[in-house]
């Protein structure tokens, strides 16, 4: 594991329950993501359903939210205590401790990819290779939902912010969805949630969702 990685498995551990507490109500009352997460699940389910990947799933509240939906799930996170919270609020999903640039899944065997706020602590220069790691573990024709602190501006820039846990950026559109592209994906929908809604720091919330070029196979 790097430098980065150990740091931030460590400080998303040292907050886990209240992160946990946190996370799920905001996830709760907001209905935007929610409905993105939604629009993700019927996508999934409309090709067959099967298994997603929640990629940086922290304490597995939307992994639960999935699974509800009649998805199967696996998550992926750097931080074990969230992922003990995780095995709680979710039984019947798999969660795996690992890093996004190494995620232990097999090309192509999963229907798709939740990324909610896992890659906000990823720097620009591996922002690219992560996203294409997501992409690789998609089957074709199966969908990735992305989601992050973002601008209601698409080509706006790269900033990093000074999150309470550990260094963070905000991406415009246009970075996550220029690497997703390279990589194989066509957008199929975004929802960007305004800047004045957010009254602590004013960012807009992206939920950008994509589907894999290329045969199902
Ligand atoms: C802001 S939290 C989001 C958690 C959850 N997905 C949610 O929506 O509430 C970011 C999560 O991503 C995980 N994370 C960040 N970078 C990661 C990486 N490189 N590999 C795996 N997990 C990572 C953190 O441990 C943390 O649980």
């Amino acid at each position: 594991m790097t430098e980065h990685a150990l740091s931030v498995s460590r400080a998303y551990d040292e907050i886990a329950e209240l992160y946990a507490d946190h996370a799920g109500s905001a996830f709760a009352v907001d209905p935007l993501h929610r409905a993105m997460v939604d629009v993700f699940a019927d996508m999934v389910l409309s090709i067959g359903g099967g298994t997603v990947l929640d990629a940086g799933c922290g304490p597995g509240h939307i992994s639960a939210h999935l699974v509800r939906r009649g998805l199967a799930v696996v998550g992926v996170d750097l931080a074990p205590k969230a992922l003990v919270l995780a095995r709680e609020a979710c039984p019947s999903a798999g969660f795996v401790v690992g890093g996004l640039e190494e995620l232990p899944l097999v090309g192509g065997s999963v229907a798709g990819v939740l990324s909610s706020y896992s890659v906000i602590h990823t720097s620009p220069e591996r922002l690219p290779g992560v996203l294409a790691r997501m992409v690789r573990v998609v089957v074709g024709g199966g969908y990735l939902l992305v989601s992050f602190q973002s601008h209601e501006d698409p080509a706006g820039p790269v900033e990093v912010f000074d999150h309470r846990v550990a260094t963070a950026y905000r991406y415009g559109v246009e970075h996550v969805l220029e690497p997703l592209r390279a990589a194989g994906m066509v957008e199929v929908a975004r929802s960007v949630l305004a800047e004045r809604e957010d009254p602590r720091r004013g960012f807009a919330q992206a939920h950008l969702l994509c589907r894999k070029e290329g045969p199902s196979v």
